[in-house]
């Protein structure tokens, strides 16, 4: 009804920005935080401490809940499986010593140059996916159930490689010497569901679980499909590779030269990330597969376009890193309901966008033999081409984008929307009309519709939905100031409810956040627009130093899960050292500051955000 009155798809109060160490909601909205780090979901239910071992860390909810699907168990809206991806983990929280918790510096949880083998392995098992029951009580409460289905999927987990990669000489390791197989995903950013009820989990920065200090005549010497990635030279990021044992599953994150033979050494670990991961949340003992057709890059997420039957499938994924591109993939088979699956994703032509700046824009092949990518410029099979999706998409002349994050699309009209978060190194002879700002601190939202609404189409036409920014830079569809209301900056998840309300998620850095230009925001936020009137209103704010991730309703759009992620994540090393944590949410008093979901309702059981 609130699609055709002509009115406001919006009615709530806006709350005010924050710099509570809590969670805000309107007036009339309720929150009950769930599945905090460490809740116990399956096996013998180790309670949650600061220093459960990494065997109790696989029976618990990982750390940094990120993207987030419920699915329905029969249809029901009070009884599902809730999946949360867990994109990283802050090792400062997560062990204690004789003397305490190991605080202060990144660096001193290294012990004489190792890391303790139990101290990684729970920091691989806080990563990944969980998989949890969750029902409603008659109270109104969400409780975690035993179920068989509760699962995790962490950095350990064997997976399948599917789609043109599958079996190249790029991805055969000492562990999968076909290269057919891999161990674990990493860095589970966003997410997106699949139109026959899959889950996709997304890797993100995954490069910098990874080292390559290869040389060559005394100059770095890193392959492509390091290089390109960022795979850093020096230290991986939480030292994996040093664990004090020789662990196979430890040592591949040096993927530096070691031996003659790729078979002997670890240079093609990291080409088996950067990939999207379908799991089946129902189907506890099937394998999760990454879907190498969908391109690797810093993927984001994924959002399908609503599957048509007869018609190909389609679905949208940014690159999140600064200059880096938007794609979507196309299926070579067209969508039918009765044979819907997975291997959709297999076989189909993935394309970058070009944003002219005439509103135009196009979308390049990324295919073997089309738009220049040939063996004479470096590009010998699919294989290649999507191992290197970066290289290919700089090469067909894609355009450079502020960091794009997530995608939604809209129910209604099938516009598709992207966040585009921040750019701050844009120099002012690089702007274009899609990215209209040198030094982009605030980020905007750029949105198409695809020619004759076909979303196969090969061109677009675009626009500018609202530039980020306080009242001086902040601007509207309409071009008015953003206000009190909805000044935000940052724009990350991006998600469209049923009833076409666009929700809008901010991740102004941890190490900016209430400082500088990023002063007037408050902490990170959750806002709500009508994509028709252009209006925005700030719905929830969050506690001190985390951002907002991951959103999903039940199916009668009256409970919402939000996720918190990396509450205290501002705090420097000084202060940690010190013993201050920056944050104690959600328990309050001097507890550590654990990621949770939150569980939004109205109190008169109406429709969120209606
Ligand atoms: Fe994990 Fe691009 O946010
Ligand atoms: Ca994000
Ligand atoms: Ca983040
Ligand atoms: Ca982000």
């Amino acid at each position: 009804d609130d699609a055709t009155s002509g009115e406001s798809r919006l009615d709530f109060k806006p709350v005010p920005i924050s710099r509570a160490d809590g969670v805000a909601v309107p007036e009339g909205y309720r929150v009950q935080v769930i599945l905090p780090w460490g809740e116990p979901i399956l096996g013998r239910l180790p309670a949650f401490t600061v220093d459960n071992s990494g065997e109790d860390q696989a029976m618990q909810v990982g750390s940094h809940h990120d993207g987030m699907h419920f699915f329905a168990i029969n249809g029901c809206s009070d009884d599902g499986l809730l999946v949360i991806n867990h994109e990283y983990v802050e090792p400062r929280l997560m062990h204690v010593s004789a003397s305490g918790l190991k605080l202060g510096a990144e660096d001193s949880y290294l012990i004489d140059g190792r890391r303790q083998a139990d101290d990684v392995l729970k920091e691989m098992n806080a990563h990944g996916v969980s998989v949890v029951r969750i029902r409603r009580e008659v109270d109104g409460r969400w409780v975690t159930v035993a179920d068989p289905r509760n699962r995790r999927i962490t950095a350990l987990t064997p997976m399948e490689l599917a789609g043109p990669v599958r079996g190249s000489g790029f991805v055969t390791t000492k562990y999968s010497p076909e290269g057919t197989r891999v161990r674990g995903t990493l860095s589970n950013c966003a997410s997106g569901a699949t139109p026959w009820n899959t889950y996709l989990a997304a890797e993100e920065n995954w490069a910098l679980y990874f080292r390559n200090d290869d040389k060559k005549d005394g100059k770095p010497d890193q392959p492509r499909e390091h290089s390109q990635y960022q795979v850093p030279r020096g230290k991986t990021h939480y030292h994996w590779e040093l664990a004090d044992i020789g662990d196979d599953a430890f040592v591949r994150f040096d993927a530096s030269r070691k031996a003659p033979s790729s078979a002997e050494d670890y240079r093609n670990e990291p080409n088996a990330f950067g990939w999207m991961v379908e799991i089946d949340p129902f189907r506890p003992d099937a394998v999760p597969v990454k879907r190498t057709a969908l391109g690797r890059f810093a993927h984001e997420g994924v959002v399908f376009a609503p599957a048509t039957e007869g018609k190909p499938l389609v679905c949208y994924s940014g690159d999140d890193a600064i200059f880096q591109f938007i794609y979507k993939f196309v299926s070579a088979k067209p969508y039918s309901k009765a044979d819907a699956g997975g291997h959709l994703l297999d076989d189909g032509t993935l394309y970058v966008a070009r944003f002219n700046d005439d509103g135009t824009g196009d979308w390049l092949a990324l295919a073997i033999g089309q738009n220049g990518l040939t063996s004479e410029n470096g590009f010998s099979s699919q294989a290649e081409v999507l191992i290197n999706t970066r290289a290919a998409a700089k090469h067909v002349g894609a355009t450079r984008m502020d960091r794009p994050e997530s995608g939604a699309v809209e129910p209604m009209t099938g516009a598709v929307y992207f966040s585009l978060t921040n750019n701050v190194k844009r120099k002012p002879d690089e702007v274009d009309q899609a990215n209209p700002r040198a030094e982009n601190y605030f980020g905007h939202i750029v949105r198409w519709t695809e020619e004759k609404a076909d979303h196969a189409a090969t061109r677009f036409r675009w626009d500018l939905f609202v530039i980020g920014g306080d009242q001086a830079s902040g601007r509207d569809l309409t071009g008015h100031s953003l206000d009190e209301n909805n000044l935000f900056a940052c724009p990350d998840g991006l998600w469209f409810d049923a009833g076409g309300r666009l929700w809008i998620q901010t991740d102004i850095s941890d190490r900016a956040l209430n400082k500088g230009y990023y002063e007037p925001f408050g902490n990170n936020a959750m806002l709500c627009a009508d994509p028709q009137t252009g209006e925005i209103r700030r719905f929830l704010t969050g506690p001190l130093g985390q951002e907002i991730t991951g959103v999903t309703t039940t199916p009668d759009g009256r409970t919402m899960f939000v996720n918190v992620q990396h509450p205290g994540a501002h705090t420097s090393a000084d202060e940690f050292a010190q013993g201050r944590l920056g944050s104690h949410w959600p328990l309050g008093g001097s507890a550590v500051p654990r990621s949770a979901t939150l569980v939004i309702t109205r109190e008169d059981g109406g429709i969120v955000g209606a």
